[in-house]
């Protein structure tokens, strides 16, 4: 929590609607959602936490708890285990009140893996949040949605003939990208597009952020993403170089706070590359406000959800 109160500061002057509410959030054991969670609770904001870890789950509630005086739940929730969406999405039925949710979530250079046909990054990146963002929404038309997405989302589409012909080929297209690197940026991009197409369409409060960069789990040795070598000395140098994720997740911050529901914005930190500084509102990029393209990613992507 130490790295956190440093912003706090800052947040008592920039932060003014996220107070006192009632947030569902994922990926809080790691680096960016664990500092969300603070300055959540340093807000003030009841908070149901998704963990695929339950012990280290009960943990951060304690730590939280004794810490800020708010209320924490702890529900055991994996992207790759739909039954623990399921019966999230049961528990949410149940809930009297609940203002947003905080997708955090997120791998990046994995080991190419097939789960039910589609290669992992997807799945944990795209087509599960896709679908779970989704049924929130039946529940609760209401919901805000914040979305931690990526610089590299802004990467172009490739072989859209193939990508968008019918929803075998669009598994398929995405299956065939060997490097590690674009199959996380095609992920990133392929929730905005997604989460795009619904918020104008459907007008839904959906708003996108990115963390710029940090050194987090997401660089992990265990990930095997690299070389040995670049664990040696790489994640220290990048230690140096960027931010910590408790600068990092302002960005997510305030977009949670962020009330304005334009189409064309999106929030991240100041800076050379989006990549140091304290949030910032831009213009999002003419490669994700393709509202045809958007609308295709939309309808195959429902077909794949639905199998
Ligand atoms: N760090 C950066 O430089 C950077 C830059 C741009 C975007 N982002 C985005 O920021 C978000 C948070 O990343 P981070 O840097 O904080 O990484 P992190 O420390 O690796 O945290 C990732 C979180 O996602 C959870 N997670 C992984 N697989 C999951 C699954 N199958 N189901 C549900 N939860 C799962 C992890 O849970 P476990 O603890 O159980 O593994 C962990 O809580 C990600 O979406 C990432 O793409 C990060």
């Amino acid at each position: 929590m130490q790295k956190e109160e440093k912003y706090f500061k800052w947040i008592d002057l920039n932060i003014k609607n996220i107070k006192e509410k009632v947030v569902l959030l994922n990926g809080v054991t790691g680096g960016i959602g664990s500092s969300i969670a603070t300055y959540l609770s340093y807000l003030k904001n009841d908070l149901i936490i998704l963990v695929r870890n339950f012990i280290e789950g009960k943990k951060i509630k304690n730590d939280l708890e004794n810490g800020f005086h708010n209320k924490i739940e702890v529900i055991y929730f994996d992207y790759l285990d739909d039954n623990s969406l399921i019966n999230t999405l049961n528990y949410i039925k149940n809930l009297s009140k609940l203002d947003y949710f905080i997708n955090i979530s997120g791998i990046y250079h994995q080991n190419y893996q097939l789960i039910s046909g589609i290669e992992k990054t997807y799945q944990v990146n795209f087509f599960k949040p896709s679908f779970f963002i989704n049924e929130l929404f039946k529940i609760n038309k209401n919901l805000k949605v914040v979305i931690t997405s990526s610089i590299t989302s802004l990467i172009k589409l490739k072989n859209k003939d193939d990508l968008f012909k019918d929803e075998i080929s669009f598994i398929n297209t995405l299956n065939n990208i060997k490097n590690k690197t674009k199959r996380y940026a095609f992920s990133k991009h392929l929730l905005n597009s997604y989460l795009l197409y619904l918020k104008e369409k459907e007008n839904k409060n959906i708003t996108i952020a990115h963390p710029g960069i940090a050194v987090t789990k997401l660089f992990d040795k265990k990930n095997k993403a690299y070389p040995k070598i670049f664990y040696i000395f790489i994640p220290s140098l990048m230690k140096i170089i960027f931010m910590d994720s408790s600068k990092a997740s302002l960005s997510i911050l305030k977009a949670s706070d962020y009330q304005n529901t334009l189409i064309n914005k999106w929030i991240g930190p100041r800076g050379l590359f989006h990549s140091w500084g304290y949030p910032k509102i831009y213009n999002l990029n003419k490669n994700l406000l393709d509202s045809k393209e958007n609308e295709k990613i939309y309808l195959l992507t429902n077909k794949v959800n639905l199998k």
